[in-house]
């Protein structure tokens, strides 16, 4: 799946770059990498973090696991293979819209540590930053909020991430919220703040 098919194939600069769309829109193009076990709050923040923005008259966009993968990436299942190219190619969809200049906010699972690095790797420099959605095993299945962790305990859904596949923690991520413990509105304001010390936008 790595390797370019495509041999005659020359790369095209353009006249407008990121920087003069940047400017236009008075922020930082820079990807949100959201990651952590099913129901743990990971689109709940992003969508918060997406209106406080909003607000502030920042343009943002969230790429979410469940609805990409109704479109784009719906010929995808779970195993390691599949998830593997799901995160592959929300990872080329996010470095473009942080390269148009948007704040983007991804919400998959990706628990794969290769697979997220991968994303790391294709962003520019300081234009990648791993939010570790936190949230215990116990919490997650409690929330349930699709009812996932209860077909999967019955064994209606295999491979399902905490219960019988696997979820690498992050080891060295920008921001951890702890969604056990904080506030929808306090894991936003922790986002938010993180791109202001880092100046990706200004009030
Ligand atoms: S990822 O692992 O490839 O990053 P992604 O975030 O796109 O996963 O999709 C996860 C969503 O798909 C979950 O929130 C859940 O609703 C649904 N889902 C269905 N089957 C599984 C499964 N086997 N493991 C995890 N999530 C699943």
């Amino acid at each position: 799946m790595n390797e370019q098919r495509a041999t005659n194939v020359v790369w095209h600069d353009h006249k407008v770059e990121r920087k003069e769309r940047e400017q236009l829109l008075k922020q930082k193009g820079v990807i949100l990498w959201f990651t952590g076990l099913s129901g743990s709050g990971k689109s709940t923040v992003a969508n918060e973090v997406a209106y406080k923005l909003q607000e502030m008259g920042k343009l943002a966009y969230i790429l979410d696991g469940d609805n990409i993968r109704h479109g784009l990436n719906k010929d995808l299942g779970f195993s390691p293979e599949a998830r593997k190219e799901n995160i592959r190619r929300i990872s080329e969809v996010a470095n473009l819209f942080a390269d148009a200049g948007l704040i983007t906010l991804t919400a998959f699972i990706s628990p794969y540590a290769k697979d997220r690095n991968f994303c790391r790797k294709l962003a520019r420099e300081g234009r990648f930053l791993e939010v570790y959605t936190k949230a215990s095993l116990e919490t997650c299945e409690k929330r349930d909020p699709k009812g996932m962790y209860k077909k999967a305990r019955a064994g209606e859904i295999k491979d399902f991430t905490g219960i019988n596949a696997p979820y690498e923690e992050p080891e060295n991520p920008e921001i951890i919220i702890d969604t056990d413990n904080e506030t929808v509105d306090e894991s936003a304001d922790k986002v938010i703040k993180k791109l202001e010390d880092l100046g990706l936008i200004k009030r």
